[in-house]
């Protein structure tokens, strides 16, 4: 099973994304991804597999992220995010599809359900969070966004990478660490300031949260610093009927850390829908 790259133009914009088919008869629907910063759509390679038990996997290179981005126009807030990928839904024609966020993919999942609740059939939230960024972490996202200008994305990653991976992984599985750093170091300058630039303008989404409908996931890695479990706990809280996973010895990566257990856990919703 491999995924697909694949283009089409909606509006006169070029979208990206990675697509894996069904396996077998059944098609059970349509399973979207939203990566994290600052990965691209090919941070969801392990899920692939979810495939075989008869979904469509779509997974978005968010702008100027991903292999050929250079073209897209900058992201300056997080719906324009979210604009693509209702875009590309609408495109690709699914109807409503389970929309599944990691991280700033959380984020964007959040401003997919405020623009077209409609196309969501069910949410998967990984390691993120509701809060709009405290006047702190706006701050950090500007220094970010310097060091990406003036230094380049790899001392990006250098700052990431114990942020993005937990303890145990970073102590034990130095192929992982490798891999995170190399995916997150081909994200280009410009993707990575666009990205900072959604992330610190997004508005909070404890209301959007609050006011879910459909069923939802909730998965966190036990390791978690930038969303810890608390945050998750507090999501499952507020979402009456939630499921939630928490992933030992992963981190804020925890759909690559620990494929087995996020794939487990995403498997098991999905059965429910
Ligand atoms: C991410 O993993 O997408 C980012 O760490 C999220 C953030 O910085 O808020």
């Amino acid at each position: 099973m491999t995924f697909t790259p694949r283009t089409t133009t909606v509006h006169g914009r070029r979208l990206r994304y990675l697509d894996a088919a069904p396996a077998g008869e059944a098609n059970r629907g349509t399973l979207v991804l939203l990566h994290a910063f600052p990965m691209n759509a090919r941070m969801w390679e392990p899920q692939l597999v979810l495939a075989a038990s008869g979904w469509r996997i779509v997974a978005p290179h968010f702008r100027r992220f991903g292999e050929d981005g250079a073209g897209d126009p900058p992201a300056t807030s997080i719906d324009d995010y979210a604009a693509d990928v209702v875009d590309l839904l609408d495109s690709l024609d699914v109807g409503a599809a389970v929309v599944g966020g990691l991280s700033m993919g959380g984020y964007a999942a959040f401003a997919v359900l405020r623009r077209a609740p409609e196309i969501v059939r069910a949410l998967v939230l990984a390691d993120t969070k509701p809060q709009a960024d405290p006047p702190d972490a706006i701050e950090g996202r500007q220094k970010m966004q310097r060091l990406a200008t003036e230094s380049g994305p790899s001392a990006v990653v250098d700052e990431m990478i114990p942020k993005l991976l937990g303890q145990t992984t970073r102590a034990g599985r130095p192929a992982l660490v490798a891999e995170v750093r190399a995916l997150a170091a081909s994200s280009s300058g410009d993707a990575i300031v666009g990205a900072l630039a959604a992330m610190m303008s997004r508005p909070d989404s404890t209301s959007t949260l609050q006011g879910l409908t459909c069923p939802a996931c909730i998965i966190v890695g036990a390791e978690d610093t930038v969303t810890p479990p608390a945050i998750a706990e507090e999501m499952h809280g507020a979402v009456p009927g939630s499921q939630l996973s928490v992933i030992a010895a992963a981190g804020h990566l925890s759909n690559l850390e620990r494929p087995d257990a996020f794939n487990r856990a995403v498997g098991r919703f999905l059965n429910t829908l």
